[in-house]
């Protein structure tokens, strides 16, 4: 008999999901009847609102359950055009939008689509996990481009002049971002947008979680901040985070037609329209009342003040104060090379992450699976007795570290 034929090496130098690969580690934790501190949680803990669920119950039993088309149904495509124009001040026509199961399969859909062999995107680290191997799975290359904590994290106009090459066919940008939950002004987006319409690069500009703001920050589309931008920039969007709706994967991408009509080719060729039940859920998301917002937000912001307290008391731990999101990205490299109680040393921020989970039961995530050694991400999307709890463990754990 002949040996089993080898599988692709296409997935070869891609990376599993660090965050995923953590949350899981919790449940294993959990189910072995650990108590453990989860901070690697990437979603709301709110349900997703009644009115929503009875949208998607009633398209069940309405057998609203066929194919639609293969980017999304006309109702849904003209409520985010209403969303877009209302929120973002971008003005598009339903055939400039396509729905995706969720915000990360509209994100590949375009790097897919806009990308060749050898091609380059920038992506500003600290970047969210998925970006560099997205662009891989494109078949391009990631270029990343590191940015200064003195800048709160964010990349200038400058360094993506600088970066661009006659290669570079995007750069990837995220406001309010993961996991930093810093918030570009719109004086730092228009120059960016100046730079995009000089270079004639594309920008994917990622949205996901403009609706969960702190400190009176507004949310700016760069996609609204230059006339050329109609051209050049690929909205994300989606309903995981505002809406509480992970689980139900819808997402959308907003764009110029002749990319948009490769997203419609490519999506009919592949996984075609998010379910047909989380459309309609999606169109009563989009179009209903957003009461449900204020107090979620209020929770979050909450929870953020509280743990920013906890770590600006706690010894060679600086962190900026995130504008937006869940999250926040303490610098600890103070911590690198100081030796745990069993004399190992610690290397890197996986490495603090492993000891935290280990000794404390505290999930973090690295800043290495962001792209910048030294931080750990903490996700305050948890109950206020769990950041609690949680941020003691840190405390104890990190003054348990010798110089
Ligand atoms: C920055 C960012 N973009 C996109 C996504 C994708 O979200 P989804 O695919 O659930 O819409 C996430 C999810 O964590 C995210 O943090």
């Amino acid at each position: 008999m002949s040996a089993i034929r080898p599988l692709s090496q296409k997935l070869n130098h891609i990376a599993p999901s660090a965050t995923t690969v953590l949350n899981e580690r919790a449940i294993a934790m959990k189910r072995e009847g650990i108590e453990v501190y989860n901070f690697a949680v990437g979603e709301p803990d709110f349900p997703t609102p009644d009115h929503i669920k009875e949208a998607g119950m009633a398209a069940i039993r309405n057998d609203i359950t066929r194919y639609t088309p293969a980017t999304g149904v006309l109702d849904l495509k003209e409520a985010i055009c209403h969303k877009l124009s209302r929120d973002n001040g971008l003005e598009y026509e339903p055939d400039q939008i396509a729905t995706t199961s969720g915000g990360k399969h509209a994100l590949y859909n375009l790097l897919y689509v806009i990308c060749d062999e050898g091609d380059e995107v920038l992506v500003p680290a600290p970047y969210w996990v998925s970006y560099p191997e997205m662009v891989k799975l494109a078949g391009a290359l990631p270029v990343v481009l590191e940015t200064a904590p003195a800048n709160s994290f964010k990349v200038t106009a400058e360094q993506v002049r600088a970066a661009v090459t006659p290669k570079t066919k995007a750069l990837m940008l995220n406001t309010p971002s993961n996991p930093t939950g810093m918030v570009y002004t719109p004086e730092e987006l228009a120059a960016i947008a100046e730079v995009i319409t000089d270079t004639g690069i594309y920008v994917i500009t990622d949205e996901l979680y403009e609706k969960i703001l702190y400190d009176g920050h507004r949310h700016v589309s760069i996609a609204a901040l230059h006339p050329r931008m109609q051209e050049q920039a690929l909205v994300v969007n989606g309903l995981s985070k505002a809406y509480a709706m992970t689980g139900w994967r819808l997402g959308y991408a907003a764009g110029p037609r002749e990319v948009m009509d490769l997203v419609v080719k490519f999506q009919g060729q592949t996984v075609m329209h998010p379910s047909a039940i989380t459309q309609h859920a999606a169109i009563t998301a989009l179009t209903g009342p957003e009461n449900f917002l204020p107090p979620m937000v209020r929770a979050f912001d909450n929870r953020r003040n509280y743990i920013m307290d906890r770590l600006e008391n706690m010894d060679g731990v600086a962190c900026a104060r995130p504008g937006g999101a869940f999250y926040v990205f303490p610098d600890l490299s103070a911590y690198r090379g100081r030796r745990r109680p069993d004399g190992r040393a610690v290397e890197g921020s996986l490495d603090l992450a492993m000891y935290l989970l280990e000794e404390y039961q505290v999930i973090s995530a690295p800043g290495a699976a962001f792209g910048t050694e030294g931080c750990l991400r903490f996700s305050y999307a948890t109950t206020l007795d769990i950041i609690e709890k949680g941020m003691d463990s840190v405390e104890e754990g990190l003054s348990a570290l010798k110089s």
